[in-house]
């Protein structure tokens, strides 16, 4: 058998159906390029970094006790803004490494306020192929200071490789997707099954990637779709959590 004839070991079985516990990037780094066909993600927020709503100081009657007061376990979410955006252009570039040509990134954020000023996160976006912007109305959320209304809604960029389209029938979801948040989840800031599910079955992706899975939605949304799924995260307790929660599900 010539060189060229000896099969290539599958680079991309070892990560499949698990969790990995690190940070994103370093673990996104082994993974071979184009081996993914979407990643349904959301990242730390950076909140604790925030001027008006009292994430910083925890004043705040209702929501004093919320568990994201406190914030991730391995994770302060309070770095400068600068560096947080330069931190989230990086895990979008490794993202966009893993991406097949025809593969999507589904990105929840939250746009804010802050000094005044729409934070549109558009400095993180800027160079991205950002193909439609999906309004998830979440039906409920936490305000920590009375001279703001509630927050209702979150934001999911559809980052679009160029060959991209919807899964048949997926367009009639629309861009105004009201699913309500979970309540019965340990973590601090989980995402539905449901919101995950609908990005999912948004394309015909064989490999689903969360590189901030958190509690493990994105695997239980995959599994859920008969998808393999690869899930990262930097801390061990979320790790464990997504574990336990992905072979007790269903
Ligand atoms: C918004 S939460 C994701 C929650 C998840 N969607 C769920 O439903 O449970 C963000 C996650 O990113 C993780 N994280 C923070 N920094 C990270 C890093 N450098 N690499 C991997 N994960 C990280 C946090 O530990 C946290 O679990």
């Amino acid at each position: 058998m010539s060189v060229a004839q000896v099969k290539s070991p599958d680079r991309l079985t070892p990560f499949l159906n698990k969790m990995h516990h690190g940070d994103c990037i370093a673990t996104m780094e082994k993974m071979p390029a184009k081996s993914v066909g979407a990643v349904v993600t959301s990242p730390p927020y950076n909140l604790k970094n925030s001027t008006g709503n009292g994430m910083k100081d925890g004043r705040g009657g209702k929501w004093s006790k919320a568990a994201l007061l406190n914030g991730y376990s391995d994770h302060t979410d309070c770095m400068p803004h600068e560096e947080y955006v330069a931190w989230q252009r990086k895990c979008l570039e490794s993202m966009m490494r893993l991406l097949k040509d025809d593969g999507a990134i589904f990105y929840n954020h939250k746009w804010r306020v802050q000094g005044g000023i729409l934070q549109d996160r558009q400095d993180i976006m800027a160079g991205f192929p950002v193909r439609q912007i999906i309004i998830w109305k979440r039906s409920g959320g936490i305000n920590f200071n009375k001279g703001y209304f509630l927050p209702t809604y979150e934001v999911i960029y559809l980052i679009a490789k160029k060959n991209f389209t919807l899964a048949p029938k997926a367009n009639s979801f629309g861009d105004v997707w009201e699913i309500p948040q979970t309540r019965d989840n340990p973590h601090p800031a989980p995402f539905p099954i449901e919101l995950a599910e609908r990005c999912i079955a948004s394309t015909s992706a064989n490999v689903i990637l969360d590189p901030f899975m958190g509690s493990g939605t994105t695997a239980i949304a995959a599994i859920n779709n008969s998808r393999d799924w690869v899930g990262m995260d930097i801390s061990s307790k979320y790790c464990a959590m997504a574990e336990e929660r992905i072979v007790n599900y269903g």
